[in-house]
């Protein structure tokens, strides 16, 4: 079944997907600068929460290679720059701040036990190599978990993207419903277009309609009614940040979702993986919400469908945990109270992923 690739490490340089064109284009551009790597990831050439952690820990991973230090020290004192620049990108993915600080750990323990430069590089190269391998792995154990959650037959819903695109694995909510289909559920997606960005019609269309998964596309403002007609069996999204107590920032929408989900009584589902977890805020209070450019909510493809008016675009929202039925996740699945369950559950040893 087609999986979409939106990141890979080669020889060349970090090869990206150009998600801003998709579905009408396929076209790949190939970095070799940190930098343009961070200016990919603010310009959405690539997006979604573990895609960018993936992109920021070969971006780290870049910008080392390539550095001209001549001692371990110098590099070491470029280092935090690197670091600085690709998290200065967007706020509320935590994935990208984890991906970073995994990178930080390796890097500070190979520059006290390396002997040259190049044994330091290669090993960096190979651990984000490794950061985007654990991905595949993670997604398709989250599959699995969430699969058997899903109806064995019918409607589901899910908001923005998170499928392959936004992983670089199979996806964590598309994933979920991925191994369910190939498990042989007769499952159809609703697929809101998730305005303003349309990661809803331009891409989980894309994926899906490329893999072959039924679907039917609909505007954000039908949710509520298709939900309401009593043939959605569920629904499942994917998470940008769960705080401490489950509470989940995910794209713009999925509150509003999850809300009219519990009131026509449709479970609704967080898939995640652990990387997505900060145990370190109580709440969803806490998350820092993106705001993006109004230019995005006034303008689609550069054509103007709004006048010169203020126009507000919060990137994403947080739902509730009371609302989320079940987190699945890559070491089992989370049940409320969520401060316990997600507390054992970054407790619990990661599966091991053979390194790449
Ligand atoms: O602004 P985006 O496209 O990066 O937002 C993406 C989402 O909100 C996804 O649902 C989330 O990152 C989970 S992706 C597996």
């Amino acid at each position: 079944m087609f999986v979409a690739q939106p990141i890979e490490w080669t020889d060349k340089g970090v090869v990206m997907l150009d998600q801003r064109r998709l579905p009408t284009e396929e076209i790949s551009y190939t970095y070799t600068d940190y930098r343009e790597v961070a200016q990919a990831i603010r310009e959405m050439v690539i997006r979604g929460a573990p895609a960018i952690g993936v992109a920021a820990a070969m971006g780290a991973a870049l910008g080392l290679l390539h550095s001209t230090a001549s001692s371990i020290d110098a590099l070491q004192s470029e280092f935090p720059e690197i670091c600085d620049t690709l998290a200065k990108t967007r706020p509320t993915a935590v994935d990208l701040f984890w991906a970073l600080e995994r990178m930080k750990r390796r890097f500070a323990e190979l520059c006290a036990t390396s002997k040259s430069l190049s044994e330091i590089k290669r090993a960096m190269v190979e651990e984000a190599k490794l950061v985007h391998l654990e991905k595949k792995a993670t997604d398709q154990a989250i599959g699995e978990y969430g699969a058997q959650f899903m109806p064995a037959q019918g409607q589901v819903m899910t908001q923005c993207n998170a499928g392959a695109l936004a992983t670089g694995g199979i996806g964590t909510a598309l994933g979920v419903i991925r191994v369910a289909y190939q498990q042989g559920k007769k499952l159809h997606v609703l697929v809101p277009e998730t305005r303003p960005y349309l990661q809803g019609s331009r891409l989980t269309a894309w994926e899906l309609h490329k893999g072959g998964i039924p679907l039917t596309l609909i505007t954000d403002n039908m949710v509520g009614h298709f939900l309401k007609t009593g043939k959605v069996g569920a629904v499942v999204t994917g998470a940008d940040r769960i705080a401490a107590n489950g509470d989940t920032a995910n794209k713009i929408g999925t509150y509003q979702i999850a809300v009219l989900a519990k009131e026509n009584n449709v479970p609704f589902y967080i898939a995640a993986p652990v990387s997505t977890f900060d145990l370190s805020i109580p709440d969803g209070d806490h998350i820092p919400i993106e705001e993006r450019s109004a230019a995005e909510v006034t303008h689609l493809q550069g054509l103007r469908i709004a006048p010169d008016v203020h126009a507000a675009h919060p990137a994403f929202d947080v739902t509730p945990s009371r609302y989320i039925v079940a987190i699945f996740t890559e070491r089992g699945v989370a049940r409320a109270p969520y401060t316990t369950a997600l507390r054992d559950l970054a407790a619990a040893p990661q599966p091991v992923v053979a390194s790449a």
